[in-house]
């Protein structure tokens, strides 16, 4: 199906729930967010409903986000419904990795096809100050998982922000020994304006890919990695913008996703759903569409195609420069 800009939109991000077992500063304030009540949330026949009318419409791929997808009861038998629709042909996941040691092979039988982990650093004292919670260890151990469990391909997310100092060549060379797809995003300071992330970090933080690039490539080749190079057949397998470098010889690749210094709105292809039933048409709109009540009315799945229509047809050229949003990050799923 097209939007009004001409677009195909083929890509559902599902939030299956607010909540999380990490509370990373950017994303949610200590005592998590207003977390949703039961009835507020739409069960998972409910989702299975609207993503069987979203495919009658066109959309062929779903993201299962969070928050963290994997605390909500029930991920593996949602993906073995979602997996039965007509016209659903792949459903990823993205996910901070915790779960993932008990959940990894479970998952995989279900019919996941790709996994992205969110891990931030390298440094297990840094990632309880980020993260405000001490289980690197399990994420680590999730990463492994994901792997082991024949996840192909891997990625990683790396949020990067300057007042951070994170180990960025540490992260990039995670993608040498395994099948691993390490990729830098730049900051998106969108909690500001929901006000209640409290980590102070604003636009002085953003590192842009750029710059990004030319630090990793300075180490690599002090190092004698030689120069990240456009990938080639390891690119791996995506719907999102990220561009993709690789060192010679790796096993996996390095990516930049660059939302402020390139703008990829001209390449959107996505719609949300929030965990309690709005539909977002951009990450950055807060002008959302009420598929929930659509669900519940009672007046049949037209009603529900009409909302996502509504929605489609709403969608923005492109984000303006508003970063910001009214709603945490953990409430739209990134
Ligand atoms: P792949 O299909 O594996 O490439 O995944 P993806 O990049 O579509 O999804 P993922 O959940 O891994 O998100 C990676 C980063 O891209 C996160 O920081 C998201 O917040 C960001 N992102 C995802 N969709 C959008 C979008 O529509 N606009 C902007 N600005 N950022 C987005
Ligand atoms: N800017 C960029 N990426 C973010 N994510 C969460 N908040 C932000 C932000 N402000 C990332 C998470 C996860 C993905 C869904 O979104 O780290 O990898
Ligand atoms: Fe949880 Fe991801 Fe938000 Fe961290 S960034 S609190 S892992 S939803």
């Amino acid at each position: 199906m097209k939007d009004s800009h001409g677009r195909t939109i083929d890509y559902l991000r599902i939030s299956l729930t607010d909540r999380c077992n990490l509370r990373c500063i950017y994303c949610m304030p200590e005592e998590g967010v207003s977390a949703l009540s039961h009835k507020d949330i739409l069960s998972l026949e409910e989702i299975e409903r609207l993503v069987s009318v979203a495919a009658g419409i066109g959309i062929k791929r779903l993201r299962l986000t969070g928050g963290e997808p994997l605390v909500r009861l029930g991920v593996a038998d949602l993906i073995r419904g979602l997996n039965r629709i007509p016209g659903i042909e792949s459903i990823a996941l993205t996910t901070n990795g915790i779960l993932l040691p008990k959940m990894a092979d479970e998952l995989k039988s279900a019919g996941l096809s790709r996994v992205n982990i969110s891990l931030d650093t390298l440094d297990p004292a840094q990632y309880a100050a980020i993260t405000r919670r001490d289980k690197f260890d399990e994420a680590m151990a999730g990463i492994d998982a994901a792997l082991e469990a024949g996840f192909d391909p891997v990625k990683l997310n790396s949020v990067v922000v300057r007042s951070l100092d994170q180990d960025v060549f540490g992260f990039a060379r995670m993608s040498i020994d395994r099948p691993l797809h390490v990729r830098f995003i730049e900051y998106m300071p969108v909690g500001e304006s929901a006000g209640s992330c409290g980590c102070g970090w604003g636009k002085e933080d953003v590192i842009e890919s750029e710059e990004l690039f030319g630090m990793i490539n300075e180490q690599a080749v002090a190092s004698g990695l030689g120069e990240l190079k456009p990938a080639g057949s390891r690119k791996p397998a995506g719907w999102g913008p990220a561009r993709y470098f690789e060192f010679e010889g790796a096993k996996g690749t390095v990516g930049f996703i660059s939302p402020l210094s390139r703008h990829f709105c001209s390449e959107c292809n996505r719609l949300r759903l929030t965990a309690d039933g709005k539909i977002r048409p951009c990450l950055f709109s807060d002008e959302e569409f009420d598929v929930r009540a659509a669900l519940r009315s009672g007046e049949g799945d037209k009603a529900v195609r009409d909302v996502l229509l509504r929605a489609l047809g709403a969608k923005p050229d492109e984000h303006h420069d508003k970063v910001g949003t009214e709603r945490n990050m953990s409430q739209i799923g990134g």
